[in-house]
């Protein structure tokens, strides 16, 4: 599909529905040869693959997801067929389908572009969600920084409702469903799953313990089909078009496309939708490659909790298997980029700060040992050059071992995978206690 607009573009005004329903891919797509064409439903005939799906069983559709091989795009990869299937399993009510819209990890704004562009997709989504769940509510969960998407998210919902997509009997006869566009107070940690539900229960935003899962205990305690909005956006192409085409999106064995944040040293920063196994490399060259003669030093694919690989590792495929292999991870597609003559070290205090930063302080570990351990880093490296590395490895095993979720168990581990991972880096060399040498 189409490279979306590049993020120095200037945005220009928010389309009118009717733009949004023009919005042709096609326009778009120029740079690769290797990009698809048109992966999107006819978005003139909205919600038709609702429309259509609705009238099968419930078990049809979760087969249809299941046969697409998808898994969570919000970074953690779980299997979506299996999470529809334990949601509608479940017992209880209210019933409850939310999409995850606060988008806040570093360098990831492809949802951002997803719900400016094509908010019906994931309203489409939600309502089949809602049909195989048997929620009676929808809520979309959003950052609230997200203006932009804010206005498009609320055209769109009123023109479903005018339609009579929402509304009474949107899911057939006696089956009432809208959808709630709530916007989030803030903060990181807001966008955690269970924090965001403790959130929408108006209690401060800290993460639950897990299990219970919110599958089965979400919402007011109720069984809560909670998906990030790309996950939504093409549980409703996959539906659209078939679970064989998804998968023959892919490249080589990998089934179906991601949406990629481009970020760092590269020409032209940009969401991409990518078919999966397109490499870290090709991913920079649909980017235009480098920016400022710079070569490629370092890279993170998927957002500051995934650990930064070298150079050498950029032919790694772009999915969540080869990059776990690798040593890092896809979380959530955010591929951060930097060149020659950056302070990698800077970088990777930089990620620890905002973790600590973000930490919302219920566990002692993380609150405190996220604080160590950037102070310890931050004095080495600015102040008086210090051997912490074995020091900090410790601290991060601690945070790993105690922490609730997975902010306190990432916090430090970028930091410290760095340190083994780049052992000739000049600029780590003062947390191994050495004075790097002058240039
Ligand atoms: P997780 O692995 O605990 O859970 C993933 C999803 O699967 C959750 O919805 C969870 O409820 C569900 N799940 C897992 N096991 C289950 C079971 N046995 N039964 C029912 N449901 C089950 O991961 P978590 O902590 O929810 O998310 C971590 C990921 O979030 C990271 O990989 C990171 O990439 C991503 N992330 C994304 C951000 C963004 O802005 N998009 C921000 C921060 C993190
Ligand atoms: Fe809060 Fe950190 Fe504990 Fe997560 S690990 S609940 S962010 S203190």
């Amino acid at each position: 599909c189409a490279p979306a607009a590049a993020l120095n573009d200037s945005p220009g005004p928010l389309p009118d529905h009717a733009d949004i329903d023009a919005w042709d891919i096609k326009d778009r797509h120029s740079i690769s040869e290797h990009l698809p064409t048109d992966p999107y439903p006819d978005t003139a005939a909205h919600y038709s693959t609702a429309a259509q799906w609705l009238k099968r069983p419930a078990e049809e559709i979760i087969a249809e997801i299941d046969a697409a091989g998808l898994q969570g795009l919000g970074g953690a990869a779980f299997p979506t067929a299996r999470k529809w299937q334990f949601t509608r399993a479940a017992q209880g009510e209210p019933r409850t389908v939310i999409c995850n819209a606060d988008e806040s990890e570093p360098g990831t704004f492809k949802d951002r572009h997803l719900l400016e562009h094509a908010p019906h997709l994931v309203i489409e989504g939600i309502l089949i969600g809602a049909a195989v769940i048997g929620a009676r509510q929808g809520i979309i969960y959003l950052r609230h920084e997200y203006q932009r998407a804010r206005a498009a998210i609320t055209k769109a919902l009123n023109k479903a409702r005018a339609d009579g997509v929402l509304g009474s009997d949107a899911i057939g006869p006696g089956h009432d469903f809208d959808i709630e566009l709530f916007i989030s107070p803030g903060g990181y940690i807001l966008g955690e799953e269970t924090a965001l539900l403790e959130a929408l229960e108006d209690r401060r935003g800290e993460p639950r313990h897990k299990p219970p899962f919110p599958t089965t205990a979400g919402l007011h305690g109720g069984p809560t089909l909670i998906n990030n909005v790309e996950t939504l956006a093409a549980v409703s192409t996959i539906l659209a078009r078939g679970a064989s085409w998804w998968r023959e999106q892919g490249i080589g064995e990998h089934a179906g496309l991601k949406y990629v944040s481009v970020s760092g040293d590269v020409k032209n920063p940009q969401v991409l939708c990518l078919p999966w196994g397109t490499t870290v490399a090709e991913a920079i060259e649909h980017c235009g490659g480098m920016a400022d003669n710079r070569d490629l030093l370092a890279f993170s694919p998927g957002g500051a909790s995934t650990p930064f690989l070298p150079a050498s590792a950029a032919q790694t495929p772009m999915t969540f298997d080869d990059l776990r292999q690798a040593g890092s991870g896809l979380g959530t597609g955010a591929l951060f980029v930097v060149g020659t003559g950056r302070n990698l070290a800077e970088v990777l205090l930089g990620q620890a700060r905002f973790f600590r930063n973000e930490s919302c302080g219920k566990c002692v570990p993380c609150r405190v040992g996220s604080n160590k351990g950037v102070e310890l880093a931050d004095a080495a490296l600015n102040h008086q050059p210090n051997a912490i590395d074995a020091e900090l490895a410790e601290l991060h095993q601690t945070l790993m071992r105690t922490s609730i979720c997975g902010l306190g168990q990432v916090a430090l581990l970028p930091l410290v995978d760095g340190l083994k991972r780049f052992p000739d880096e000049p600029s780590l060399q003062p947390l191994r206690g050495q004075t790097p040498e002058a240039d």
